[in-house]
Protein backbone atom coordinates (compact mmCIF):
# COMPACT_ATOMS: atom_id res chain seq x y z
CA UNK A 1 0.00 0.00 0.00
CA UNK A 2 1.11 3.37 -0.98
CA UNK A 3 0.08 7.15 -0.31
CA UNK A 4 0.63 9.48 -3.09
CA UNK A 5 0.82 13.31 -2.19
CA UNK A 6 1.10 15.46 -5.15
CA UNK A 7 0.97 19.02 -5.47
CA UNK A 8 -0.59 20.59 -8.52
CA UNK A 9 -1.06 23.76 -10.14
CA UNK A 10 -5.06 24.65 -8.86
CA UNK A 11 -6.07 24.71 -12.61
CA UNK A 12 -4.80 21.40 -13.25
CA UNK A 13 -6.74 20.00 -10.91
CA UNK A 14 -10.27 19.18 -13.60
CA UNK A 15 -7.88 17.68 -15.81
CA UNK A 16 -6.05 15.35 -13.07
CA UNK A 17 -9.38 14.42 -12.19
CA UNK A 18 -10.31 13.30 -15.44
CA UNK A 19 -6.99 11.09 -16.18
CA UNK A 20 -7.74 9.78 -12.64
CA UNK A 21 -11.14 8.37 -13.78
CA UNK A 22 -10.07 7.01 -17.08
CA UNK A 23 -7.57 5.18 -14.88
CA UNK A 24 -10.15 3.79 -12.67
CA UNK A 25 -8.75 5.94 -9.41
CA UNK A 26 -12.20 6.97 -7.51
CA UNK A 27 -10.75 7.47 -4.47
CA UNK A 28 -9.23 10.85 -3.58
CA UNK A 29 -8.81 13.51 -0.85
CA UNK A 30 -7.89 17.13 -2.40
CA UNK A 31 -6.67 20.00 -0.02
CA UNK A 32 -5.83 23.58 -0.61
CA UNK A 33 -1.87 24.67 0.07
CA UNK A 34 0.40 26.76 -0.25
CA UNK A 35 4.25 25.97 -0.96
CA UNK A 36 7.04 26.73 -3.57
CA UNK A 37 9.59 24.76 -4.97
CA UNK A 38 13.14 25.41 -6.32
CA UNK A 39 12.24 28.42 -7.58
CA UNK A 40 11.12 29.66 -4.35
CA UNK A 41 8.13 31.21 -5.24
CA UNK A 42 9.50 33.84 -7.43
CA UNK A 43 10.04 32.65 -11.15
CA UNK A 44 6.27 31.51 -11.45
CA UNK A 45 4.87 34.84 -11.69
CA UNK A 46 7.22 37.78 -9.92
CA UNK A 47 10.59 38.64 -10.64
CA UNK A 48 12.11 40.76 -7.37
CA UNK A 49 14.60 41.09 -5.01
CA UNK A 50 14.27 37.39 -2.75
CA UNK A 51 14.06 38.30 0.69
CA UNK A 52 12.62 35.19 1.43
CA UNK A 53 10.31 32.32 0.05
CA UNK A 54 6.68 33.36 -1.61
CA UNK A 55 4.02 30.72 -1.06
CA UNK A 56 2.17 30.10 -4.38
CA UNK A 57 -1.59 28.31 -4.22
CA UNK A 58 -1.33 24.85 -4.84
CA UNK A 59 -3.53 21.77 -4.71
CA UNK A 60 -2.70 18.71 -2.66
CA UNK A 61 -3.85 15.62 -3.61
CA UNK A 62 -3.52 12.49 -1.46
CA UNK A 63 -4.82 8.82 -3.05
CA UNK A 64 -3.84 6.08 -1.07
CA UNK A 65 -3.81 2.59 -3.33
CA UNK A 66 -2.31 -1.03 -3.42
CA UNK A 67 0.69 -1.28 -4.88
CA UNK A 68 -0.16 -2.32 -8.43
CA UNK A 69 -2.37 1.15 -8.91
CA UNK A 70 0.88 3.66 -8.29
CA UNK A 71 2.13 3.59 -11.22
CA UNK A 72 -1.47 4.15 -13.53
CA UNK A 73 -1.93 6.61 -10.62
CA UNK A 74 1.30 8.52 -11.35
CA UNK A 75 0.97 8.43 -14.83
CA UNK A 76 -2.35 10.10 -14.68
CA UNK A 77 -1.47 12.75 -12.29
CA UNK A 78 1.21 13.32 -14.73
CA UNK A 79 -1.00 13.35 -17.86
CA UNK A 80 -3.98 16.05 -16.61
CA UNK A 81 -0.89 18.39 -14.58
CA UNK A 82 1.85 18.43 -16.97
CA UNK A 83 2.20 21.84 -19.09
CA UNK A 84 6.16 21.64 -19.44
CA UNK A 85 6.20 24.75 -17.13
CA UNK A 86 8.09 24.85 -14.25
CA UNK A 87 5.49 24.95 -10.79
CA UNK A 88 4.08 22.32 -13.13
CA UNK A 89 3.65 20.06 -9.45
CA UNK A 90 5.80 16.97 -7.83
CA UNK A 91 4.69 13.90 -6.76
CA UNK A 92 5.60 12.17 -3.39
CA UNK A 93 5.20 8.00 -3.29
CA UNK A 94 5.08 6.95 0.75
CA UNK A 95 4.46 3.76 1.94
CA UNK A 96 1.29 3.06 4.28
CA UNK A 97 1.74 0.68 7.22
CA UNK A 98 -1.98 -0.13 7.80
CA UNK A 99 -5.40 1.38 6.07
CA UNK A 100 -8.74 0.51 8.39
CA UNK A 101 -12.01 0.95 7.15
CA UNK A 102 -14.11 2.59 9.77
CA UNK A 103 -17.31 1.22 8.98
CA UNK A 104 -16.27 -2.37 8.69
CA UNK A 105 -13.43 -2.49 10.87
CA UNK A 106 -12.07 -3.83 7.08
CA UNK A 107 -8.04 -3.42 7.00
CA UNK A 108 -4.92 -3.74 5.09
CA UNK A 109 -5.39 -3.95 0.82
CA UNK A 110 -9.10 -4.67 1.26
CA UNK A 111 -9.71 -1.11 3.41
CA UNK A 112 -8.57 0.66 0.33
CA UNK A 113 -10.06 -0.76 -2.40
N1 LIG B 1 10.80 19.14 -1.69
C1 LIG B 1 9.52 19.52 -1.46
N2 LIG B 1 8.95 19.33 -0.26
C2 LIG B 1 7.66 19.69 -0.04
N3 LIG B 1 6.86 20.23 -0.98
C3 LIG B 1 7.39 20.43 -2.19
C4 LIG B 1 8.74 20.09 -2.50
N4 LIG B 1 8.96 20.39 -3.79
C5 LIG B 1 7.82 20.90 -4.26
N5 LIG B 1 6.87 20.93 -3.31
C6 LIG B 1 5.50 21.37 -3.43
O1 LIG B 1 5.13 21.19 -4.78
C7 LIG B 1 4.72 22.43 -5.35
C8 LIG B 1 5.11 22.44 -6.80
O2 LIG B 1 6.50 22.34 -6.89
P1 LIG B 1 7.22 22.74 -8.25
O3 LIG B 1 6.48 22.13 -9.38
O4 LIG B 1 7.46 24.21 -8.30
O5 LIG B 1 8.60 21.95 -8.03
P2 LIG B 1 10.03 22.31 -8.56
O6 LIG B 1 10.95 21.34 -7.91
O7 LIG B 1 10.29 23.77 -8.31
O8 LIG B 1 9.95 21.97 -10.09
P3 LIG B 1 9.92 23.02 -11.33
O9 LIG B 1 11.34 23.44 -11.55
O10 LIG B 1 9.32 22.25 -12.44
O11 LIG B 1 9.04 24.19 -10.91
C9 LIG B 1 5.37 23.47 -4.47
O12 LIG B 1 4.68 24.70 -4.54
C10 LIG B 1 5.29 22.83 -3.10
O13 LIG B 1 3.99 23.01 -2.59
MG1 LIG C 1 9.06 25.22 -9.13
Amino acid sequence: MKLIVAYIQPHALNDVKQELYKAQVYKLSVTNALGCGQQKGYAEQYRGVEMEVNLLKKVRIEIAVNDNFVKPTVDAIIKGARSGEIGDGKIFVLPIEETIRIRTGESGQDAIG
